[in-house]
């Protein structure tokens, strides 16, 4: 069990290799003190995908994320408690409404963008997170230029390395969700982002323009529970912690991503310019997104632990166990895709993805909430980013997978040379 958690760890996707190879598209692995029955059949993630949410429990498996979220968090509920935030967070997050947002993601993008500097080599991963937190504090928490901005983007950035950095997340494994609460470090950063978050839900719930304005923070305050009553400030402050730690590294990673792979097939980074520049539809544009989110999916794996016993693929499996849907696996099924490893936006200009063979948001009544928001948000950056800038990688070698805390990213972080 030590052996496949450091194997794990540090060699996921060699390892996935190697028991698919040996004992097929069903193998369990112990990792932590977990079990997972990883699947890598297309039907066997649509029987997950479409199960019974009281038999397979998504948030059961996130309770580590508590204490950095919160008890009424998305991420960490199961069943009716699961399924009533979602029901309120849904609407805000609707397809359709992503319009409204893309003039203040289009502003953003531009701005940052221009700030980049030319002629050099760095790394651009830091620099998309720098921009996806920034469109998250706008359309999400709705805070405006001057209105404490400065004050809650530092505030959200320290919260954000607690999640992310794999150096300040491994204590909170270690020691516990329970015991991390009671130590002073841990209470002084979670202290100061409720006291800002708090203060924004105060000055929101008082504000009198909150029809017109299309923020999510905004749309949650004039949420109603099923029974009517609105949703408590104390839930709002998880959720909207949950759609930032949910939201901000995942987007700047297949961002980055996206980049990586374009800018070492200048081909297909001339024929993504060339349609962005002549405004049409973006056709190469989705099918960049939907290859980038394939091959170099950011989360390589989805969890359910079973409440009863289940059988999948002819296996019975026992409750307390976890059933894993492989991103990384079902996305390199060569039946699927052929040359799976080689990165074709060309696949999907034909053939839309589908439910269960593209999954990089996971699937069913747990898919991921802001699937649209970051697609769109995707499409946004990247137009301008191939409009403005001409891109070339720094280093000749394709840059291989790291895995941070919980997102899979590339190993120097996209290290490019703008012009
Ligand atoms: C490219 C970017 C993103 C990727 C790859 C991604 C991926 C995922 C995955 C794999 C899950 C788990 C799904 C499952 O268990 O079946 C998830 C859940 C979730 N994501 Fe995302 N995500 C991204 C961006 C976002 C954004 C922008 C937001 C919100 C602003 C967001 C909010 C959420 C939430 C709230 C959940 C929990 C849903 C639930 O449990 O009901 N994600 N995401």
């Amino acid at each position: 069990m030590p052996v496949q958690t450091a194997i794990w760890s540090r060699q996921a996707r060699r390892l996935l290799y190697a028991c698919q190879d040996r004992y097929g598209d069903i193998f369990m692995l112990k990792v932590l003190r977990e079990t997972w029955a990883v699947l890598a059949d297309p039907e066997h993630v649509k029987q997950v995908f479409t199960g019974d949410p009281s038999v397979f429990h998504a948030g059961e498996g996130n309770e580590l994320l508590e204490p950095l979220l919160g008890p009424h968090s998305l991420l960490t509920l199961d069943e009716k408690p699961h399924m009533s935030q979602r029901r309120l967070l849904l609407p805000p997050f609707h397809g359709e409404r992503m319009q409204a947002y893309e003039a203040i993601m289009a502003e953003i993008a531009a701005r940052e963008i221009k700030s980049w500097p030319s002629g050099e080599p760095y790394a651009l991963r830091p620099r998309m997170q720098a921009l996806t937190l920034e469109i998250i504090l706008r359309t999400v928490f709705g805070v405006r230029e001057g209105e404490g901005l400065g004050e809650l983007r530092d505030a959200l950035r320290r919260y954000l390395e607690l999640l992310t950095d794999p150096r300040q997340l491994l204590p909170v494994v270690a020691i516990g969700p329970q015991r991390i609460r009671r130590l002073p470090w841990f209470r002084r950063a979670m202290d100061r982002v409720d006291e800002l978050i708090y203060a924004e839900i105060a000055a929101r719930r008082d504000a009198t323009d909150l029809e017109r304005r299309d923020d999510i923070l905004s749309m949650l305050i004039a949420a109603r529970h099923e029974d009517g009553s609105p949703m408590r400030d104390a839930e709002m402050r998880d959720e909207l912690l949950t759609l930032l730690a949910a939201g901000h590294e995942t987007t700047a990673t297949s961002l980055s991503w996206a980049v990586e792979r374009l800018c070492r097939h200048p081909e297909k980074l001339a024929r993504l310019r060339a349609e962005a520049e002549a405004g049409e539809e973006d056709t190469y544009l989705t099918a960049t997104i939907q290859e980038t989110l394939r091959l170099r999916p950011v989360i390589s794996i989805v969890l359910r632990r079973l409440t009863e016993p289940v059988e999948v693929g002819g296996y019975e499996l026992p409750a307390g166990i976890s059933v894993a849907p492989s991103i990384y696996l079902v996305h390199r099924n060569p039946e699927v895709y052929p040359d799976p490893e080689a990165f074709k936006p060309e696949r999907f200009l034909d053939n839309p993805p589908g439910t269960y063979t593209w999954i990089p948001f996971g699937g069913g009544v747990r898919r991921c909430l802001g699937a649209s928001f970051a697609q769109f948000e995707m499409a946004v950056v990247l137009r301008e980013l191939v409009k403005q800038r001409g891109i070339r990688p720094a280093n000749p070698k394709p840059e291989r997978v790291f895995r941070r805390a919980i997102t899979e990213t590339p190993r120097h972080n996209a290290r490019v040379v703008l012009s």
